[in-house]
C-alpha cells in the first residue's frame, strides 16, 4: 500500500555466487536463500472449533515458526471454494473464504508475520477457476458461442449427436478432462470437474490474473507461489488435437513431444505470460517474488525461474529422487547447474501437500507403486516409523545444507509420517472419486497437525478434526517435542538457526574421496555436510562436528546420518 515504486535500475544485481546473503526484510533477493514453511490452511490450526483450520489460527500459531526460525511461510489457498479440490477450486481470488476467516483476519495475519520478521507468499490458481466462480456460471447460462463461454474452454462434442468428448486429453485426477453441459457443450478441466481451465488467450483472464497480484501485493504479500505454472498457455487451434494414449496427457509425457510443443503443458508461448507479471511484481519495493509449481523436466523448469519470469521454480526433480547417494549427487549437481545458467536460484522440497511425507516415502523401496502402497493402508510394504523418522532427520539435513532456497511443509517439522491408512470413507481427495477408487490420493499428508498431546484433535482446535488423526500422533506433537533434547523439532530448530549463521553464497564444492554411499560437499567457508546413505558407519573427517541428525556411533557417522561439521 505504502510502497515506493522503484525506478528498474534501483534492483542491486543478484549475488555474486560466493557473496554472503542478506535475509534482511529490505534486501529484494531474500528469498534466494530462504527457508519457506508451508502451510495448508485448513490443517494448520482451528481458531473456531469447527475442525476447519482458519487464518486466526494461523495468527496464533505464527509464534512456532518464528521459534522455528523459517524465514517466511507460503499459505496454500484460503479463498472462497467448495473444497472439491481442498481449495485449490477458487471461487473468488480476491476474497478469504468465511469458513477461514475475513481479509481483516488476513491483514492482521501479515501484519503479525511481519512483526516476528516473517515473509508471506500467497498461492495463486491462475490455470482453473472453481466452477462457482462467477464468470463460469456466467458462461452456463450465456451458453454455446457466447463471449463469456470464451473465456473458458468449451467445445462442441464429436460423434453424431456431440455426445463424445472434443478430444481424448485426460484429466490429471483421472477419466476425461471434458464434462459435459446441459446444452450439449463440453468444457476442459484438465484437474477436478469443478476446476474449468481458464483461456488464457482472452485479454479479461490476463487481466484479472493482473489484478489479483496487485490486490495481495497492495496487502503486503512478500511472494507468490503460481499453481500448476506450466499449463497456462495451450494450443487451442482448431481442430484441437487428439494425443492418441491417455498417458501422453501425463506431465511426465513431456518427453515424447518436441519442447514447448505439447498442446496444453509447457508451451513456449506461457513465458510472456510471466515477463509480464514480473513487470507488476517489480513495480513493489522489495520487488515481490513468485516461485513456480512446473512438473517438467529441469532445463524446462529452469525457463521458469529466469530473472525477468518468476525467479523459482519448485524442483520436483529432488523431491522424486531416491535415497541413493550417487542418484542424489546427480540431481543436485544438475538442479544447481541449470538454476545457475538461468540465473536462479536452485530450490529444494522433500515434502508437500500432494506427495506422501518423506519420512515414510524415502523408506518405500525403489519401484514402490505408491498407491498400492496407500491402498494396503501402508502395510505392503510396512514402513518401521522410526526407521522412517531417521532417515527424514537426515534427508531435512541434508536438505538444508544445499545453496538455495528449502521448502518445508508444515509438520515434517514433527517428523509426521504419512497417514497411510486412513479409511476410504473419510477421503476427501477428488481424486479417489474421480478414478473410481483406484487411486487413493494425497488426503494421508494433509491430517491436522497436533499441537498438544491430549485433547481434542491435539490441540488442532477445540473441535475435531477434519481429517482423523492417528492416536500415534500424541507423540508427535509440538507439546511432546517442545524442549526436548534430540526431538525432531529441536532438531529444526537448532539447523535453521545454525543455518543462518553458516549460510556463505550460493556455492557447493563436492569433496573428493568420499566413501561409497557418502555425499560431502563444502558451503563456502568452512561449512562441511556429510550425509551417510550407506548401511555402515563412516569415519568423519576432521572438523569440529557442529550437529549431527541422529547421534554419532563411537565417534563415527551411523547410516541414515547427517552431519554438519565447522573447522
Ligand atoms: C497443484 C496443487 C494441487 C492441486 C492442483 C490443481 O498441483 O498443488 O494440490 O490439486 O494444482 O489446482
Amino acid at each position: 500500500m505504502t510502497d515506493r515504486i522503484p525506478t528498474p535500475d534501483s534492483r542491486p544485481p543478484h549475488p555474486a555466487p560466493g557473496a554472503t546473503p542478506d535475509l534482511s526484510s529490505r534486501n529484494p533477493d531474500w528469498w534466494r536463500q530462504a527457508v519457506v514453511y508451508q502451510v495448508y490452511p485448513r490443517s494448520f490450526a482451528d481458531a473456531d472449533g469447527d475442525g476447519l483450520g482458519d487464518l486466526r489460527g494461523v495468527t496464533r500459531r505464527l509464534t512456532h515458526l518464528a521459534a522455528l526460525g523459517v524465514d517466511a511461510l507460503w499459505l496454500s489457498p484460503f479463498y472462497p471454494s467448495e473444497l472439491a479440490d481442498g481449495g485449490y477450486d477458487v471461487a473468488d481470488p480476491r476474497d478469504v473464504d468465511p469458513r477461514l476467516g475475513t481479509l481483516d483476519d488476513f491483514a492482521t495475519m501479515v501484519a503479525e508475520a511481519h512483526r516476528l520478521g516473517l515473509k508471506v507468499i500467497v498461492d495463486i490458481v491462475p490455470n482453473h477457476t472453481s466452477h462457482q466462480h462467477v464468470w463460469f456460471q456466467e458462461a452456463l447460462r450465456a451458453g454455446p458461442g457466447s463471449p463469456a463461454r470464451d473465456r473458458y474452454v468449451f467445445r462442441d462434442g464429436r460423434g453424431e449427436r456431440g455426445e463424445l468428448p472434443p478430444t481424448d486429453w485426460q484429466s490429471v485426477f483421472g477419466g476425461s478432462a471434458w464434462q459435459r453441459v446441459p446444452d450439449g457443450q463440453w468444457y476442459l478441466h484438465l484437474f477436478a470437474a469443478e476446476q474449468p481451465d481458464l483461456n488464457w488467450e482472452h485479454p479479461d483472464v490476463r487481466a484479472d490474473v493482473r489484478t489479483t497480484l496487485r490486490f495481495w501485493a497492495d496487502r503486503g504479500v512478500d511472494g507468490f507461489r503460481v499453481d500448476v505454472a506450466h499449463a497456462l498457455a495451450k494450443d487451442l487451434d482448431e481442430p484441437l488435437r487428439d494425443l492418441g494414449a491417455p498417458e501422453l496427457s501425463r506431465e511426465g509425457a513431456l518427453a515424447d513431444f518436441p519442447p514447448g510443443t505439447h498442446p496444453f503443458y509447457d508451451r513456449d508461448e506461457v513465458h510472456e505470460i510471466y515477463r509480464d507479471w514480473r513487470k507488476i511484481l517489480d513495480a513493489y519495493s522489495p520487488p515481490r517474488m513468485a516461485v513456480a509449481e512446473a512438473w517438467v523436466p529441469g532445463e524446462r523448469r529452469a525457463l521458469y525461474a529466469r530473472p525477468d519470469e518468476l525467479g523459482q521454480a519448485f524442483n520436483f526433480e529432488y523431491l522424486q529422487a531416491p535415497w541413493d547417494a550417487e542418484e542424489l549427487r546427480q540431481v543436485i549437481t544438475d538442479s544447481l547447474a541449470t538454476a545457475r545458467a538461468a540465473g536462479a536460484s536452485a530450490t529444494w522440497v522433500l515434502s508437500n501437500h500432494d506427495v506422501v511425507r518423506h519420512a515414510s516415502r524415502l523408506m518405500l523401496p525403489p519401484d514402490t507403486d505408491e498407491n498400492a502402497w496407500l491402498l494396503s493402508g501402508g502395510r505392503a510394504p510396512a514402513v518401521d516409523p522410526d526407521a522412517g523418522l531417521r532417515r527424514a532427520r537426515a534427508a531435512t539435513l541434508l536438505m538444508l545444507a544445499l545453496p538455495g532456497s528449502a521448502y518445508v511443509y508444515q509438520g515434517e517439522e514433527l517428523g509426521l509420517p504419512e497417514v497411510a491408512d486412513l479409511p476410504t470413507e473419510v477421503l476427501q481427495d477428488p481424486i479417489w472419486e474421480q478414478t473410481g477408487h483406484v487411486r487413493k490420493g494425497r488426503d494421508g499428508c494433509r491430517v491436522p497437525l497436533p499441537w498438544t498431546t491430549t485433547g481434542p484433535s491435539y490441540g488442532f482446535g477445540a473441535g475435531g478434526a477434519w481429517l482423523p488423526q492417528p492416536p500415534s500422533f500424541a507423540a508427535y506433537a509440538v507439546e511432546a517435542q517442545d524442549g526436548v533434547e534430540g526431538s525432531t523439532l529441536e532438531l529444526y530448530r537448532t539447523s535453521l538457526r545454525l543455518r543462518r549463521k553458516l549460510l556463505d553464497g550460493e556455492t557447493l564444492t563436492w569433496a573428493e574421496d568420499t566413501p561409497a554411499g557418502v555425499l560431502q560437499f563444502d558451503r563456502g567457508d568452512g561449512w562441511r555436510c556429510v550425509a551417510n546413505l550407506s548401511s555402515v558407519p563412516v569415519s568423519l573427517p576432521a572438523g569440529e562436528v557442529l550437529l549431527t541428525s541422529s547421534p554419532l556411533e563411537d565417534g563415527r557417522l551411523g547410516p541414515d546420518t547427517t552431519a554438519w561439521l565447522g573447522r
